[in-house]
């Protein structure tokens, strides 16, 4: 078996925190979201010969991790830079003379499933097929590619896109969705033009599927795509459940973590090495805080993630918001998101700042918010500058 990993994309939905670090980097209580998605995979496919990272957008910060992984595992690792973005199906072709000799894995660098790779294998092998895509039913099929196969087949006859009016959302909402992870046959190249902007999910498997040749493979648990803002917080928030349930704990602290008087930490939450809390603090439930952090007396903190070395001053009421490294708060600072907030800003003394519904307030890097820029950034102030 080999494996390829997408992680190329701008993560555009997740800027600013996305300017300095590329999704697949971003932390997920408190480790690379890659992390998780290799160590599963190694886990499930223990003869796995090459992992293919297909990079692009920030290369050399995804290439200097994998050269980490590389010193520990036995597998051959190979980040290909394709240069310029090719798109999901571009990658893979970009990569056909490492994939060609064997079935393999495809993952998308910025989900996280908890289901059975081997369940996933043994049914390829049975169906034979070229494409088995794991799929999963959702509430909202609105956002998502719809899988459409007969009554207990798993042979699929039709992808929908997205479906967006009314009448298509009720026809495929009995359906499942793609979930992102794929097992493919070399067979697939066939399908793909090469140095083309390629979408494997619209130009490619839908042709497959006129042959008969895709499968889906249904599962039902734990799956989180790292998309939006939101489904940022939320994934680390059901993965730090998870990883607290798995070692059988409440809570995630390195030893180094020092906690004030009178404070009350709400499980669970994750904290990394050298984070101190104040006095009198009440934080949690799903807070997740990364190395050096610092938080004041009398802080009221949940549904958080915060990168390293943010330094929140005393009496601020902070709730969903997630924060890049370095970021700063003064005192009496309330701030209701979600939010998210790039590195190094810093809010002044006494702001309020709060999302209005279905908006997230983005703030770009390095910037200094204060009571009047709150203000002038007005109804559509989702954007602070
Ligand atoms: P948005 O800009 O917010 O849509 O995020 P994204 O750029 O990551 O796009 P999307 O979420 O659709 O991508 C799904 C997965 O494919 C992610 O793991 C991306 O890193 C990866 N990906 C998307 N486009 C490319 C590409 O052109 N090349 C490579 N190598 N990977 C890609």
């Amino acid at each position: 078996m080999n494996a390829i990993i997408l992680a190329g994309g701008y993560g555009t939905r997740l800027r600013p925190i996305t300017c300095s670090i590329p999704k697949p980097m971003l932390p997920v209580v408190n480790k690379p979201l890659l992390n998780f998605i290799i160590s599963k995979l190694m886990q499930e496919t223990p003869g796995l010969k090459k992992i293919v990272i297909a990079v692009n957008y920030r290369a050399h910060d995804i290439d200097a991790y994998m050269k980490e992984w590389q010193k520990a595992v036995s597998c051959e690792i190979h980040v290909q830079d394709e240069r310029k973005p090719l798109g999901t199906g571009g990658a893979l072709k970009f990569s056909q003379k490492l994939l060609e000799d064997d079935s393999f894995f495809m993952l998308n660098g910025d989900v996280v499933s908890y289901f059975s790779y081997k369940d996933m294998l043994a049914q390829h092998k049975k169906t034979k097929a070229v494409a088995t895509i794991s799929a999963i039913r959702v509430p909202d099929v609105s956002r998502y590619g719809v899988l459409v196969s007969d009554r207990n087949d798993t042979i699929i006859r039709e992808f929908y896109e997205k479906p967006k009016t009314t009448e298509l959302i009720k026809k495929y909402s009995s359906y499942p969705v793609n979930a992102g992870t794929y097992l493919l046959e070399p067979a697939i190249f066939d399908y793909i033009t090469p140095e083309k902007k390629v979408s494997i999910e619209k130009d490619v498997f839908p042709h497959v599927a006129k042959k008969r040749m895709a499968h889906k493979f249904e599962f039902s648990g734990i799956w989180k795509d790292f998309g939006l803002p939101e489904e940022y917080l939320a994934g680390n928030f059901i993965i730090l459940e998870e990883e607290t349930r798995r070692l059988g704990a409440e809570n995630i602290m390195h030893p180094s973590v020092k906690l004030g008087k009178g404070t009350i930490i709400k499980a669970p939450v994750c904290f990394d090495e050298n984070v101190t809390i104040g006095d009198k603090c009440v934080i949690g439930p799903h807070v997740v805080l990364g190395k050096d952090c610092e938080v004041g007396d009398n802080v009221k903190l949940s549904e958080s993630v915060f990168l390293e070395n943010c330094s929140i001053d005393d009496d601020n009421d902070i709730i969903k918001v997630i924060m890049g490294d370095g970021v700063n708060t003064g005192t009496n600072v309330q701030l209701i998101g979600p939010a998210i907030l790039g590195s190094n800003v810093y809010i002044e003394d006494q702001v309020m700042l709060k999302a209005m519904a279905n908006q997230t307030v983005k703030v770009c890097p390095w910037v200094t918010i204060t009571a009047e820029s709150v203000e002038h950034s007005g109804s559509n102030g989702a954007f602070i500058h």
